[in-house]
């Protein structure tokens, strides 16, 4: 039977990497149906409201989503469409997986590390107010069931993909009650899991050790800020971000989208690098139950990177959006 997937584009270069996207993964055999919806600024302009209603219910009915980036206006202008979806839908679990790929430039060899980011609390609840004039205060929240379940999907997630070790990233020394809660919670859950390591770390030590020896990791799962920063940290070990791919996980919904933004500056100009969103696209074959579909396309990518005839400028080459998709639809057949 058919999937049928909502795709969201988005804004930039959010068109151009979508079309070589859908086009990539109807080439793989994938049976997808797309329900297209548009969500940014452009739909601010024609309706009012960056994020339209029905954008939310498709997502809720297909329960899985492909999204491109959308641009959020800085400082003033609407709230982030990609934090109102999250929300929306509570999307609780920010799962972003760091993998050496062929031809990438990068610093280190062989890393294979996934970064489980709690996606709705901590300083990302948005809870700030001025005192006075001269003092400002954010206010972080943890708490017991928002840790419990994306510490168990981290959990979940290395037993189902026979991953050898949780660790658990905190500032527990300092924070006593809010990161304290989040791992007395992780050391709790770990018992249910007697056959996965666990370990944790405070989060300055947990980036000094991901520079000197990253290989020592292999799932890591923390509080929202964190996970903001030591995602992007992971990232950068294994080459940056056109070939970095997520997902944003719910009990009732799953978007896949790059890590990625709209990137403006070569929006238009059929310059980027697809194939973030384009592995994205194999997370969600992975997802649909299409495993074989989804080997077969990081195969593909892997095959197209090592060669090295196809790279777009981030990666040190002149193809074009469309190159990258071709070479990949080459390989596929
Ligand atoms: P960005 O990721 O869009 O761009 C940073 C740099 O990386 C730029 O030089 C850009 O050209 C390059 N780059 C990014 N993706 C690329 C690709 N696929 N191929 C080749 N080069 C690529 O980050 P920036 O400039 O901070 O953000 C731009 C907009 O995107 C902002 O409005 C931001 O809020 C939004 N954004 C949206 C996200 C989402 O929708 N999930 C995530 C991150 C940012």
């Amino acid at each position: 039977m058919a999937h049928v997937v909502t795709l969201i584009p988005g804004d930039g270069i959010g068109d151009e990497i979508a079309r070589e996207t859908v086009r990539v993964l109807n080439a793989t055999g994938g049976d997808i149906v797309w329900e297209r919806h548009t969500a940014g600024a452009e739909v601010m302009e024609q309706f009012g409201n960056p994020l339209p209603d029905e954008v939310i219910a498709s997502v809720r009915k297909n329960k899985v989503a492909l999204k491109g980036p959308i641009t959020t206006p800085v400082g003033t202008g609407f709230r982030s469409v990609n934090v109102g979806l999250r929300k929306a839908l509570t999307l609780y679990a920010n799962f972003r997986p760091a993998k050496t790929m062929p031809n990438v430039p990068s610093r280190y060899e062989n890393i294979d590390i996934v970064i489980v980011r709690e996606n709705m609390e901590d300083l990302y609840a948005g809870i700030e107010h001025m005192v006075g004039d001269d003092a400002a205060e954010s206010i972080k929240i943890i708490t017991r069931k928002g840790s419990e379940r994306v510490v168990r999907f981290a959990f979940d997630y290395a037993r189902r993909e026979g991953r050898k070790k949780v660790t658990a990233v905190h500032k527990a020394n300092i924070l006593k009650l809010s990161d304290g809660l989040f791992l007395e919670v992780a050391r709790q859950i770990a018992k249910d899991y007697p056959d996965i390591q666990f370990d944790d770390k405070i989060v300055d030590n947990a980036c000094m050790q991901l520079v000197l020896n990253p290989w020592q990791f292999d799932v890591m799962v923390m509080p929202n800020l964190y996970g903001d920063i030591l995602s992007d940290l992971c990232a950068g070990l294994v080459g940056g971000l056109g070939v970095a791919p997520a997902a944003n996980y719910g009990e009732d919904a799953v978007i896949f989208e790059p890590v990625h933004g709209s990137a403006p500056d070569i929006a238009g100009q059929n310059k980027a690098n697809p194939m973030a969103m384009i592995l994205c696209g194999a997370l969600m074959l992975e997802h649909l139950g299409e495993k074989e579909a989804a080997e077969k396309l990081r195969e593909a990518v892997r095959t197209v990177l090592a060669e090295g005839k196809n790279l777009t400028r981030d990666l040190g080459g002149s193809a074009s959006t469309t190159d990258i998709a071709d070479a990949i639809i080459t390989k596929l057949k």
